[in-house]
């Protein structure tokens, strides 16, 4: 007989909730019917303890420091994969054959060309508009040009062509952003070059120079992007979950989920962090001084970087990531940059003091991914568009699972807590 837990409730009433088992052995006791049975709803501010869906996308041990994708660890697919062949892994859950990794590469391939029109909108936005909410509206803005995208009994065929359309065309798009924003002529994509080379040329190619792509620039980008691809629901998934289960189209749910995303609680922090850094830096480089500001009540300052909801353990990726600034800076000779040291001397000083300790705040990802897009001449305000790009095989699969898992539409209760039911005051008579 299945487990149940029991729940007592005032009054004499209980009710017994069906316990359900994932394959990894986290519990949760079913409260789908509590509501009917006993008029009860339950209160989660922030969703701490609250599983919304059942996924077998992404596995993650936040007290382990354990991240795994279709069951596959990080660690490894960061080694030996690349890019689209883990996005194919998340989306389609198996690691595609040589064949098919061949074909949904050459379909992205086919697909980075943007419409015409995409060009002209770029002119309506103000100069000083974030790339994250360009990257937002002309994602959401492809609706208009793929109408058949709004339909919500797409086929699978239009639902794969509408992915591969996203996957293929919001790379051309980011790398667009930036060179709308400094005014640089904007590159079409080069079909013989692949995802992550083909996006630097976008990115950094002057059509009076001669491009040259950096293999160790390549291999960075590649592996930042693996590591930032999925990572179950968090708040920018969940959102593209939540958007999705309205049955909106796919580019409206991820265009939300951009949104999300630009939060700087959640990849926002990635460009924080290197604002802090540089912040520190004019400050004299005194550690010691920000260190005692975040541990400060009164001081709203957090370090940058630091903490993360599921993780109470090292960040598996920070670990990876961490690694790979160091391979970076070095082979573009910038082991000794300013930032950099800093960055070593705030980590080693959170990893060492109590405060940090006892509130587990490891270093999170995007602690060394602003370093690391730094070093690779990616400005700024470009990282959490940076982190989008990554991000959009996670949503994508998400967004696919809820649908066919025929998810019904996301709608929280909640407990109301302001006036009971009072008479209308006409406005001559309000005190
Ligand atoms: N600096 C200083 N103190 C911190 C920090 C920090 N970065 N993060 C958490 N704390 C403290 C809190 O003040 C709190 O202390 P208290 O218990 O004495 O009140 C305690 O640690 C717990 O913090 P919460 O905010 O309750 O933790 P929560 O799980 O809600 O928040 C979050 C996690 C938002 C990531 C938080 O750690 C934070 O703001 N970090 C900085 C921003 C950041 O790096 N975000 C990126 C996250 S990774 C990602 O989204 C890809």
């Amino acid at each position: 007989m299945a487990e149940t837990a029991e729940l007592n409730l005032p009054g004499g009433q209980s009710i017994s909730l069906p316990i359900f088992e994932g394959t990894e052995h986290e519990k949760a006791f079913d409260i789908g019917k509590l509501r009917d049975a006993t008029g009860y709803v339950t209160l989660d501010s922030g969703y701490k303890n609250t599983g919304a869906t059942k996924s077998a996308i992404t596995f993650l041990d936040g007290e382990e420091g354990i991240l795994r994708y279709r069951g596959y660890p990080i660690e490894q697919l960061a080694e030996k994969s690349s890019f689209l062949e883990v996005a194919y892994l998340l989306i389609y859950g198996k690691l595609p054959t040589e064949t098919e990794l061949k074909d949904f590469s050459g379909h992205i391939t086919k697909h980075t060309l943007v419409h015409e029109d995409i060009r002209k909108i770029f002119d309506g936005f103000p100069s000083a508009t974030h790339p994250m909410a360009i990257l937002s509206s002309l994602t959401c803005v492809l609706t208009g040009f793929y109408p058949d995208s709004l339909n919500p009994n797409q086929s699978t065929e239009e639902i794969d062509l509408t992915i591969v359309r996203l996957l293929a065309k919001m790379s051309t798009i980011a790398a667009w952003t930036y060179k709308n924003s400094v005014g640089h002529p904007l590159n079409y994509p080069r079909n013989d070059l692949d995802y992550c080379a083909n996006f630097l040329y976008m990115m950094f190619s002057f059509p009076t120079e001669k491009y040259e792509v950096n293999p160790v620039i390549v291999s960075a980008l590649n592996k930042l992007l693996i590591l930032h691809a999925d990572h179950e629901q968090n708040c920018s998934t969940s959102t593209v979950r939540l958007v999705g289960s309205a049955n909106a189209s796919l580019y409206g749910s991820v265009s939300a989920g951009i949104n999300a995303l630009w939060g700087p609680l959640h990849g926002g922090a990635n460009q924080e962090v290197i604002e802090m850094l540089e912040a520190i830096e004019r400050d004299g480089g005194d550690t010691s001084k920000f260190i005692a500001k975040a541990k400060d009540k009164n001081d709203p300052f957090r370090l940058m970087g630091f903490g993360h909801r599921v993780y109470k353990n090292f960040d598996p990726r920070a670990k990876i990531i961490k690694v790979a600034a160091d391979e970076v800076l070095k082979a573009l000779g910038l082991q000794d940059s300013p930032l950099l040291k800093i960055a070593q001397e705030l980590e080693q000083a959170a990893l060492t003091d109590q405060y940090f300790i006892d509130r587990k705040l490891y270093p999170n990802v995007d602690f060394y991914s602003g370093i690391i897009y730094k070093a690779l001449g990616i400005p700024t305000e470009m990282f959490t568009v940076m982190f989008a790009l990554g991000r959009l095989p996670g949503w994508i699969a998400q967004w696919k699972e809820m649908r066919e898992n025929k998810e019904p539409i996301g709608r929280p209760r909640q407990i109301y807590v302001g006036e009971t039911e009072r008479d209308y005051v006409g406005i001559g008579e309000r005190a």
